[in-house]
């Protein structure tokens, strides 16, 4: 009898897509004409697109019925309050205001919650979190326990905030000062990294104390669910969907990005328990996002992120969901390539450090990594490194992240267990050649979220 038998996915696929296929003269073309910058490549030229699990998933075949049912009215469409009720019920959150993705959701609470001056702690930061933190005048302040920035800790419980960091925080500079500590679900920065409940009752506690709300960033807050499932004690037998519901409710505000948790390719909103909040939400999505009862997003788009918040916290699809990540992880570690561990949810870090350490950090290795992957085998992959990290908006000077890496994303029910082989026997190639590889320098650099069109040429 086999000891443990393998898992397989809870679907099977129904309609393909042809990917093209490219040869490395092609590819090293391509990536020049992209100034190496693997967001700058066109799509067509990609062979496995792993730059993102953002709006890039497989909906089911119930999702797409869904958008048939789409009431495309300007105002009260029934899949708002589909939508409506189906947050409060999987979330908690009693009001909804969606908007069009995560950063339009940021963008607003930002601008209500925070006034000049203001410190708003975090378990990491991410990109576009931060930057609309600071354009509202606050200072982003790192609260994650040290391990995050460890790649060879494998502490199960990454995402966690130091409550040490965030008791001095509150000394420093007063609770007064603090409108909210913003608490992600599966860190993306951290490599996917979760936050365990016993955590996050601890922090309920000291804000509870000081009155200090807590903002949910609960993009992948089913992959988070999972690890807790897997690793916490006392949460074996509860299932994601409890676990996630559990989670919500310790946070009194979120921020959602639908693109990555709830299956769908565009979407996003902000849920609030706070009457307040919520008015001033309603006021402002009219001017940025759209009414307050579609704030960007067609009613068919809405029908299809309700169905995949279902689908989201379904035990067997998580198992699959984290399980293929898994997978392409351990087989990058037993080829002997230095990623983060424990292995994340969303997708694999790769230690770009480690496995460039010739280059410098100003030599951008992390960049050069993802662009290497993409000239040896057309896989894309994204740089979360110095690029990714931006300046400081008073200094001018570069935010020096402890952390140099490459992001190889998986999206949700899209890729095979064949398409990962062949991952990660591309990355082991770039990394049988990685002493004659060079780094690469700025030619054009743009002032907000510069990794994304930032475009650079190869260090002599
Ligand atoms: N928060 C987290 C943790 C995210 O990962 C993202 C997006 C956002 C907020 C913003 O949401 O893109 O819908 O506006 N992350 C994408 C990524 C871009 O590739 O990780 P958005």
């Amino acid at each position: 009898m086999v000891e443990k038998r393998s898992w397989a996915e809870p679907w099977k696929i129904k309609m393909v897509e042809p990917i093209k296929m490219t040869t490395k003269e092609e590819r090293l073309e391509y990536i020049k004409e992209a100034g190496y910058n693997t967001f700058l490549l066109k799509s067509e030229d990609v062979y496995i697109d792993l730059l993102t699990d953002s709006g890039t998933n497989a909906m089911s075949d119930r999702q797409w019925a869904g958008l048939m049912m789409g009431d495309e009215a300007y105002a009260g469409s029934r899949n708002f309050y589909h939508l409506e009720k189906t947050i409060k019920e999987y979330y908690s959150y009693k009001h909804l205001i969606p908007t069009h993705q995560g950063r339009g959701a940021e963008h607003m609470l930002s601008q209500i919650m925070i006034k000049e001056g203001d410190y708003v702690p975090g378990n990491m930061y991410f990109t576009t979190t931060r930057l609309h933190q600071e354009l509202a005048g606050g200072k982003f302040v790192d609260v994650i326990v040290d391990e995050a920035h460890d790649t060879e800790s494998l502490h199960p419980f990454k995402g966690d905030v130091d409550l040490n960091k965030m008791q001095n925080l509150i000394d420093k500079v007063g609770a007064e000062n603090i409108p909210y500590v913003c608490i992600a679900t599966a860190v993306n920065m951290a490599g996917g990294q979760p936050i365990s409940l016993s955590n996050l009752k601890d922090l309920r506690k000291l804000c509870d104390k000081y009155n200090i709300d807590i903002v949910h960033d609960m993009t992948r807050v089913a992959e988070n669910a999972y690890f807790i499932q897997d690793r916490e004690d006392g949460y074996a037998d509860k299932s994601i969907k409890e676990i996630v519901y559990e989670i919500c409710s310790l946070t009194d505000h979120a921020t959602m990005s639908s693109k990555k948790d709830a299956l769908v390719n565009i979407g996003g909103f902000l849920a609030t328990n706070n009457e307040d909040v919520f008015v001033k939400a309603q006021n402002m999505v009219v001017m940025y996002e759209g009414l307050h009862t579609y704030g960007g997003m067609a009613g068919r788009d809405m029908e299809a992120v309700a169905i995949g918040i279902k689908e989201s916290v379904e035990d067997d699809h998580m198992k699959s969901r984290v399980g293929q990540v898994l997978y392409l992880g351990e087989r990058l570690i037993d080829m002997g390539i230095p990623i983060i561990q424990p292995i994340g949810s969303h997708g694999v870090f790769l230690d770009a450090k480690k496995f460039l350490p010739h280059l410098t950090q100003d030599e951008l290795p992390a960049q050069t990594l993802a662009s290497e992957i993409y000239i040896e085998s057309g896989v894309r992959t994204m740089e979360r490194g110095i690029v990714s990290a931006g300046r400081n908006k008073e200094t001018g000077e570069h935010y020096r992240p402890a952390l140099e890496l490459v992001r190889v994303t998986i999206p949700r029910r899209v890729y095979t267990q064949a398409h990962m082989d062949v991952v990660a026997e591309s990355i082991a190639d770039v990394f049988a050649r990685r002493d004659n590889i060079k780094g690469l320098k700025f030619t054009y650099e743009p002032e907000y979220l510069r990794f994304f069109q930032a475009r650079f040429e190869p260090l002599q």
